[in-house]
């Protein structure tokens, strides 16, 4: 008889968070400076599940800045979508997900594992799970003033001392989190190896809800290899499918059928989505400010190019969609010398 893995049955079975049906099983991350609006709508385009925005502070939101209020705009093109909140006084983060909630997202989601000192020195992100009766506290305030699922983000721990991450989510789903994501590494790690997928799977055996794992998954191999080793409901990836939104369909693809081969892209077609990537940030924050951002993000499409390192640099001077232009010219004629 055929042996049906934990990863396929599930992609069998549509993973639920509260009443919301998902359409497969990869998350994307939230990240600063990447998961804006232009970058959901294009990784929903490409099957994510849903996507997760940048982070946003619940006291920036108390002293109603605009730029925090214009990080929560959430469009029909990138449903479901969570808004992520951060900040560590639970009154304060539920002012923050009322005024959230006017965007219509649906999800909000609670940042506990930033591991920034800027954030972590006011006591926010990943310096919550240190007092975890605080994580349960802000969850259940959230809850309070939210009709749709509220979600939390945690680590490993703190420290390797500290590895608490079952008792904080099993505080958090006590208090009435929806789901969890755990990144299965400390504070003190911040992105250094290992990632502890046993503690993923120990949370996953300790809760009842969903349980997101996350950290270092990069390749549909990965993503599956993580779902069957920690029986987790859905993978949650950040890094690696930045300029290779492709990840996400070449999941899907994975888990449906693991015989299959995948399919990637041309360079041609990475370079053309990198047009369309940016080009939607030109639109929803204007070029100066989206063009800033793009120097850095534009390097993601460049992988597998040879000379991707002289084509990183130059990413470094644009300032306009015409330089944009002008260096997707520039890398097509370096593949084409190859
Ligand atoms: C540039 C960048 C920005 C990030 N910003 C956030 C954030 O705003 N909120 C958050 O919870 N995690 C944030 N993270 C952490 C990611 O969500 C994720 O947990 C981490 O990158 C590990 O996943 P990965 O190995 O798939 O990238 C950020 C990570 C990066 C690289």
């Amino acid at each position: 008889m055929m042996n049906i893995t934990a990863a396929e049955g599930k992609a069998m079975n549509k993973v639920k968070i509260g009443n919301i049906e998902l359409r497969s099983r990869a998350v994307l991350a939230p990240m600063a400076g990447v998961s804006d609006r232009a970058y959901r709508e294009l990784c929903v385009k490409f099957g994510a599940a849903y996507c997760v925005s940048e982070m946003v502070s619940s006291k920036a939101l108390s002293f109603n800045s605009k730029k925090s209020e214009s990080l929560m705009e959430v469009s029909d093109f990138e449903r479901p979508c969570g808004i992520q909140i951060f900040g560590d006084d639970p009154e304060c983060m539920a002012y923050a997900a009322e005024k959230a909630m006017l965007n219509n997202p649906d999800i909000i989601d609670i940042n506990m594992g930033c591991p920034a000192p800027k954030i972590n020195s006011s006591g926010s992100g990943s310096a919550l799970m240190k007092n975890p009766k605080l994580c349960g506290d802000i969850v259940q305030a959230v809850v309070r003033v939210c009709d749709v699922p509220v979600t939390v983000k945690i680590r490993k721990g703190w420290d390797d001392f500290s590895a608490n991450a079952v008792e904080v989510a099993k505080i958090c789903e006590q208090a009435g989190a929806s789901a969890i994501t755990v990144h299965g590494r400390t504070r003190m790690q911040y992105y250094k190896p290992p990632v502890d997928y046993d503690i993923i799977k120990k949370v996953k055996e300790a809760v009842g809800v969903p349980v997101i794992a996350n950290g270092d998954i990069d390749s549909a191999v990965s993503a599956k290899e993580v779902l069957d080793k920690t029986g987790c409901d859905l993978v949650m990836v950040g890094r690696a499918t930045l300029g290779n939104p492709w990840l996400f369909s070449q999941i899907s693809a994975y888990l449906d059928n693991p015989d299959l081969p995948l399919y990637y892209p041309t360079i041609e077609e990475k370079l053309d989505i990198m047009i369309e990537h940016i080009s939607a940030m030109v639109k929803y924050k204007g070029e100066h400010m989206a063009m800033l951002q793009a120097r850095k993000l534009v390097a993601g499409y460049f992988k597998g190019i040879r000379g991707a390192a002289e084509l990183r640099n130059q990413a470094g001077r644009i300032s306009t969609l015409k330089d944009l232009y002008a260096l997707r010219q520039n890398a097509l004629l370096q593949a084409e010398a190859c």
